[in-house]
Parts: C-alpha cells; sequence; structure tokens
C-alpha cells in the first residue's frame, strides 16, 4: 500500500489540490490554540491550512513522498509542520498531548482503525476534539469519485462505527452525508461521506 501512495504523490501535481478539506474549514474554529496531530495526512493540504491559523502542526503518514510535498506545500504557505514517516499500525499517540486530531480520509483497515481510534480517544486533552470525514459504504452508489476500492469495502465507514470507536467522546456533530467534492483528481463529484466533530469533556 505504501508503494501504492508513494506512486500517486509522484506526480507533480497534488492528488487532492492543495486546498483544505471543506467540512475541515468550516468545523475548526471549534480547535482550542495548541497542538494539532493530522492523522494519514498525504500531501499536507489540510496540515498546511491548519498551520496558518496559528495552530501547531504534526502530520503521519506512511508515504515518504506525501510528507515531502506537506513539507514543500508548508514553505509555500509560510508555515512549518513537523511530520512523521509512519505506518498507523504501529503509531503511538501520546495520552492527554493534542488539542486536536483531524482524519480526513483516513480509510484503514478495521483492526488498525479501531485501534487508532481508541488512541485518539485518550490522546486528546480534556477539551479538545477530533474533526472527521471519511467515505461511507454507499459512495459505492454515487456519482462521485473517491474513497476505497469495491474490493475494499471493509475501509469505509459509518456513523456507528465510529460512535462505537470513539466512545468516550460527546458528539457535537455525527451525520452521514452527502457532498459535493472538488478536490484534486482524485475526489470529485456527489459523494457520501460521515463527519465527525467529537469532544472530550473530562
Ligand atoms: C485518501 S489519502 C488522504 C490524504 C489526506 N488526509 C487528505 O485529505 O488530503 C489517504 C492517506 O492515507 C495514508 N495511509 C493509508 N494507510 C496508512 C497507514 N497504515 N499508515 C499511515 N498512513 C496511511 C496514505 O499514505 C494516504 O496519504
Amino acid at each position: 500500500m505504501k508503494e501504492f501512495w508513494n506512486e500517486r504523490y509522484s506526480s507533480g501535481d497534488f492528488a487532492y489540490g492543495k486546498a483544505p478539506n471543506e467540512f475541515l474549514v468550516a468545523e475548526c474554529h471549534r480547535i482550542k490554540p495548541g497542538r494539532v496531530l493530522c492523522l494519514a495526512e498525504g500531501e499536507g493540504r489540510n496540515a498546511s491550512f491548519l498551520a496558518t491559523q496559528g495552530f501547531t502542526v504534526t502530520a503521519v503518514d506512511q508515504s515518504r513522498q506525501g510528507l515531502e510535498k506537506t513539507k514543500s506545500l508548508g514553505s509555500e504557505l509560510g508555515v512549518e509542520i513537523s511530520t512523521i514517516e509512519a505506518d498507523l499500525a504501529n503509531f503511538e499517540i501520546a495520552p492527554l498531548y493534542w488539542d486536536a486530531i483531524v482524519s480526513i480520509s483516513a480509510h484503514l483497515p478495521p483492526a488498525i482503525r479501531k485501534n487508532i481510534h481508541h488512541q485518539v480517544v485518550s490522546g486528546l486533552k480534556p477539551g479538545g476534539i477530533v474533526i472527521l470525514e471519511a467515505y461511507t459504504q454507499k459512495q459505492l452508489e454515487m456519482p462521485g469519485i473517491g474513497g476505497p476500492p469495491t474490493h475494499q469495502k471493509e475501509m469505509f465507514m459509518s456513523l456507528a462505527e465510529l460512535e462505537n470507536e470513539l466512545e468516550g467522546l460527546e458528539f457535537i456533530i455525527g451525520k452521514e452525508t452527502q457532498r459535493n467534492f472538488d478536490e484534486g483528481i482524485y475526489h470529485q463529484g456527489l459523494s457520501a461521506v460521515v463527519q465527525i466533530v467529537a469532544q472530550r469533556t473530562t
């Protein structure tokens, strides 16, 4: 899989564009000033946007190619982003450390996803939030482009699964919905997603 993503990011273009995810832009006002971790951050469009908003941002991804582009997009925008090249299967999120954890289209095999989501809950500081948008299986019937391929249906997410995996957080937004995408060449058109903003209250 790592090779797949390195290959995708080896083009001069940005696979999902340089502009940040729309749901993140709409909801990031809820993040308290401080540290933000962007999971499976790819080429850094979300991390660099958050850094321009004054947050101290760390981006983690398995793709070296993606993280190099994250650094260069950050430089282009005049901000610095810390990057960590890691497989989320082995990644440890420090407990009680993050003001926000961002997960945009971070589709993983269920066992890895569940483990990471449990660590997301413990990794947030009290008052910290997770902002997540991911494709649901309904995407397979939609006209839009984006999300895991048909043979990896288990990597789609649902609200019910996420409520379970993020148990302990208070959901401010939790919905399955449809919206139009215009993000590079790989996220386009009317698509089916789950959107979450959830807060650690204790
Ligand atoms: C669809 S892209 C999304 C990139 C970014 N979040 C965005 O919205 O532009 C999915 C990303 O997940 C990363 N990824 C997939 N499996 C991973 C794993 N096991 N560990 C770390 N990163 C992973 C890929 O390298 C890729 O960058």
